[in-house]
């Protein structure tokens, strides 16, 4: 089986990119390298001892899908590729919707072109808006706030539109949590350009030197320690969920949905404090505002994909602080 890989040279994507090749899996991987670097590719390669097919191109780029589809026999597509960034999204939000929307659109064109009907989508749990209770469920109320947001949610739209229109559709969307960690070698893991934005690798920074201190957004949620809960999972376990979603797409099961989570919430303190362990030093932080459009809590009920799929996360938050670290520590500047 041979698997295309949008986006196939970042984070979710090059862990995604291992398990597969691992699985028996032959992978062709599009990323326009936009927030990535080739260097990942590379290393999975190294891992493995097995090959991707990679080819430098945009997903907006309709000729060079094109040319991919007839060059190589593809059977199913994992579409990762997009932007991510929500305080970005808030400001220049038509690269989001070009980028994320069209570039989606392209990609489902070109598969119906070629009669490629099976597709796992990167989606997310920010669908779910600031859900009422905990924990969440697919079958929750959906809504956005940011334009990030907006461009998952209006994919996932497009999805069920065009699955209700073509039944041959296989679809698996999947709703990711708070993806963290690394692979255990140290060899791949989140690299992103300038200063984080997200939790961890705004920690990692600062347990290696390159930042002074972090700063948590909030100290007075209604949670165990005051600050913000979040479901941490191990992107190794996560990239493991989409093998299995690749396997039951082969079942035919036409649009299914899934969150991607531990079912566990753990806190920013939490975490800091597992870090702490994992590189043995006292991480300076200060508290400060709260991040506009934060939510206090969110976890998933990953119920739903271990009956179906018979997945389920194994990894826990020490796993991903030490992983994440020893990442950080062998590669103090990413993959550059
Ligand atoms: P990432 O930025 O590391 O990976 C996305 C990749 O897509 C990058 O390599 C980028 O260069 C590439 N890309 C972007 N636009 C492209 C285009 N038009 N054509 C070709 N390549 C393009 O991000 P990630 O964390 O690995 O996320 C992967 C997917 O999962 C994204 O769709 C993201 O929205 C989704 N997601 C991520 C998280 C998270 O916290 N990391 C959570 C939920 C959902
Ligand atoms: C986690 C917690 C922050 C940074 C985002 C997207 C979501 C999904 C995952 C893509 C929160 C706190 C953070 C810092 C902090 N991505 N924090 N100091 O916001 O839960 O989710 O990434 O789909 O859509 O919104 O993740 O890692 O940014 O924050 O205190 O420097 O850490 O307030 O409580 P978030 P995050």
């Amino acid at each position: 089986m041979k698997i295309l890989v949008t986006g196939g040279a970042g984070y979710i994507a090059s862990h995604t990119n291992l398990e597969l090749l691992n699985a028996g899996y032959e992978v062709v991987a599009i990323d326009n390298l936009s927030n990535s670097c080739k260097e990942s590719i590379r290393r999975v390669e190294k891992i493995t001892g097995k090959e991707i097919s990679f080819y430098e191109n945009d997903i907006r780029d309709k000729e060079a899908l094109i040319n991919i589809f007839n060059k190589e026999n593809i059977d199913g597509v994992i579409h990762f590729a997009g932007l991510k960034a929500v305080g970005e999204s808030c400001r220049i939000p038509l690269e989001y919707y070009n980028n994320n929307i069209s570039g989606t659109i392209n990609l489902l064109e070109v598969m119906d072109r070629f009669d490629v009907k099976n597709l796992v989508f990167s989606s997310s749990a920010t669908v779910y808006g600031d859900p009422k209770t905990v924990p969440i469920t697919e079958d929750f109320p959906l809504s956005v706030t940011n334009p990030y947001g907006r461009t998952k949610l209006m994919i996932e739209d497009i999805l069920r539109d065009l699955y209700s229109a073509d039944p041959e559709w296989n679809i698996a969307i999947l709703r990711y949590f708070n993806p963290i960690g690394a692979h255990e070698s140290g060899e791949i893991g989140e690299d992103p350009n300038g200063i984080p934005n997200n939790l961890l690798p705004y920690i990692a920074k600062v347990a290696s030197g390159i930042l002074d201190k972090i700063n948590i957004f909030g100290g007075d949620y209604d949670t165990h320690d005051g600050t913000g809960v979040r479901d941490f999972i191990h992107v190794v376990d996560l990239s493991l969920g989409h093998i299995k979603a690749i396997e039951k797409l082969g079942d035919k099961p036409g649009l299914v949905t899934y969150n991607l989570g531990t079912g566990q919430g753990h806190s920013v303190m939490d975490i800091i404090n597992n870090y702490e362990k994992a590189c043995n030093k006292k991480l300076p932080y200060v508290i400060t505002d709260r991040r506009p459009g934060d939510i206090a809590v969110s976890f998933a009920d990953p119920s739903k994909a271990y009956n179906e799929l018979g997945w389920k996360a194994k990894r826990g938050i020490e796993e991903m602080c030490r992983d994440s670290y020893n990442w950080q520590s062998k590669n103090p500047n990413g993959y550059r």
